[in-house]
């Protein structure tokens, strides 16, 4: 199993390279992406140097761009980053020195199969991984081994596609015409999140969604923008998507929001 996956994502991980040199104007959101995820975790949680630290994938630290490993916690030792793809681990370990961060446990594993102790992890990030699986019982066999690998009073920051948001049957649309960029799976609604993650045992301490942007429109807008005035239009894009950060205190948040999060807890013995 890990060998075709393995294969499959690190095909990915070679054609994103690729894109990013013909479009480095990702960045921008990129940028954005990256500090709504450190201001979630900055809320949830106090992340501390000996705190074991695990993220379930290395997307965007490969990449150098919407990474947040590098940030949260520059100083700690004792962070572990995981992908079931090899060239992704290797990419993030070079983005790792380059930042003069410790790399030194990345590894290339499976989510669903950590090789990690019981209740050693103090807390985890999972940012939008389980959401590439064909099936739901693989994201219950992920959160279970999550909880598994979690020390008891343990946090779980976990984010996935939004099932629930107004725009998702033009995205399965876009799923089904095979224009996604790399393989999308099942997914979940903030209910059916809190009620998987509640019948593993987690406490769902609190929930939101984040990044309201219609990102499909806006990449290609910036895009645009940038081929017709250099970074010109820059401020202004800043500003749009700061200002689109307000939907997240609405009561429609789950209804615009392309990812819905988590913040759970283990609890239990310790
Ligand atoms: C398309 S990326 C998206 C996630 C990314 N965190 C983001 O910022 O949106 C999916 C990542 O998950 C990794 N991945 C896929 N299946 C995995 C698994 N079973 N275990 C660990 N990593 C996995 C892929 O190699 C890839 O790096």
């Amino acid at each position: 199993m890990l060998g075709k996956e393995t294969k499959y994502w690190n095909e990915v991980a070679r054609r994103r390279q690729r894109w990013l040199t013909r479009y480095p104007t990702y960045e921008l959101l990129a940028e954005h992406k990256r500090k709504t995820y450190i201001g979630l975790i900055a809320r949830w949680v106090e992340v501390t140097n000996n705190q074991k630290i695990l993220k379930t994938d290395l997307f965007p630290e490969a990449s150098g761009l919407a990474q947040v490993l590098f940030d949260i916690a520059p100083d700690n030792g004792n962070v572990i980053g995981i992908d079931i793809s090899a060239e992704t681990v290797e990419q993030a370990k070079i983005q790792a020195s380059r930042h003069g961060v410790d790399s030194s446990k990345y590894l290339c594993c499976d989510v669903r199969q950590l090789p990690l102790q019981d209740s050693s992890i103090d807390l985890v990030i999972s940012d939008s991984t389980l959401d590439h699986f064909p099936t739901e019982a693989d994201i219950i066999v992920a959160l279970k081994e999550l909880y598994r690998v979690m020390r008891f009073g343990g946090t779980l920051i976990l984010t996935m596609d939004n099932k629930g948001k107004l725009g998702e049957p033009l995205r399965s649309l876009w799923i089904r015409l095979g224009l996604a960029p790399f393989f999308i799976g099942k997914t979940y609604s903030i209910k059916e999140l809190k009620s998987a993650l509640q019948s593993i045992g987690f406490d769902v301490e609190d929930t939101t969604a984040i990044i309201h942007q219609p990102m499909f429109f806006l990449k290609r807008i910036v895009r645009l923008l940038h081929r017709l005035s250099a970074r010109r239009f820059d401020p202004l894009i800043k500003k749009i998507l700061a200002s689109q950060d307000n939907f997240e205190k609405r009561r429609t948040k789950y209804l615009t929001g392309l990812y819905i999060a988590a913040k759970a807890v283990k609890r239990g013995a310790s």
